[in-house]
């Protein structure tokens, strides 16, 4: 069965426009347009990923990954479209498909005021893991991480960003990894802590077959751990396949171009360009 089965989702913004984009018209123009515009945040997705499967989007900033990504983890709801999370749709079962499902953000929704060890074990309560095995298990991943064990005890807001993406990190791995969904799970990390949670990764799916679904501005990091990755744009993707048949098919001249090379040809854009943190 397909673990992440997407057809055709569409979601759409309408969003007032900036002031600076309306003064520059004048008067009469501003009056005849609207001030509201939409967004094809996510525009007519289709997508199948299979259980295990590591499954990458990259794009740049603004192309629709974290609104795909809370699609599918039941945050927003699409315009159009079936979202389904192993056969269960995600709008009639949400609660149901909530239980498989967690979530990774780099904006992650945490009590800032509370220590990292209370957020993961208000987490670890949430999801029916007994107190004992999450500290357990979350000392065992922070420091596999590398965030000392000293910083659990403080208010998550005295934490650098990078230590709380890796809290965040290790609170979808509490509790049980059927599927992660990961929103740039890496943004924000140094070199080391970057190699360390891509490691995680792919551990998590060779003993628990997990199935994930990240996206990235890195990439390298989906040349290296992703099965199959697309390229998303404007709310599309561009292209969908293995990170091997995506350089054979754009190899110029008989050479393996890069992904990179590929990346910049489809989108006019240069991934480093557009503003990583
Ligand atoms: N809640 C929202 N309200 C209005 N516009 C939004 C909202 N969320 C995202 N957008 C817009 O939708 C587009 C895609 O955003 P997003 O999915 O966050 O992209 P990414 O995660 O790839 O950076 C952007 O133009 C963004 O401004
Ligand atoms: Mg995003």
């Amino acid at each position: 069965m397909e673990a992440i089965q997407i057809t055709d989702a569409k979601k759409y913004f309408y969003t007032r426009k900036k002031p600076g984009e309306r003064h520059e018209q004048n008067v009469l123009m501003r009056l005849l347009r609207p001030a509201k515009e939409i967004v094809p945040a996510v525009d007519n997705i289709t997508l199948n990923v299979k259980k295990g499967e590591i499954f990458g989007i990259l794009g740049p900033n603004g192309s629709g990954k974290s609104t795909l990504i809370r699609m599918l983890s039941t945050l927003i709801i699409p315009d159009s479209g079936s979202l389904k999370i192993f056969g269960m749709d995600i709008s009639k079962e949400s609660l149901k498909v909530r239980r498989f499902i967690n979530r990774v953000s780099v904006d992650a929704a945490f009590f800032k005021k509370l220590s990292a060890w209370e957020n993961l074990s208000y987490a670890a309560r949430l999801y029916g893991v007994d107190t004992k095995t999450a500290r357990s298990r979350a000392k065992e991943i922070l420091a596999s991480l590398l965030l000392d064990e000293e910083k659990l005890d403080e208010p998550l807001e005295n934490l650098s960003r990078g230590m709380q993406q890796k809290v965040a990190i290790a609170r979808a791995l509490l509790t049980s990894p059927v599927l992660l969904l990961l929103d740039e799970p890496t943004t924000g990390l140094d070199p080391v802590s970057k190699r360390q949670v891509q490691q995680y990764i792919l551990k998590m799916r060779a003993i628990h077959d997990t199935t994930v679904l990240l996206t990235s501005h890195d990439l390298d990091e989906v040349d290296r751990i992703c099965d199959r990755l697309a390229i998303i744009k404007d709310g599309k993707f561009l292209v969908c396949d293995t990170p091997e048949n995506l350089k054979k098919n754009y190899s110029k001249n008989g050479r393996l171009t890069s992904l990179e090379d590929i990346f910049i040809s489809l989108t006019g854009q240069d991934l480093t360009e557009d503003g990583t943190e």
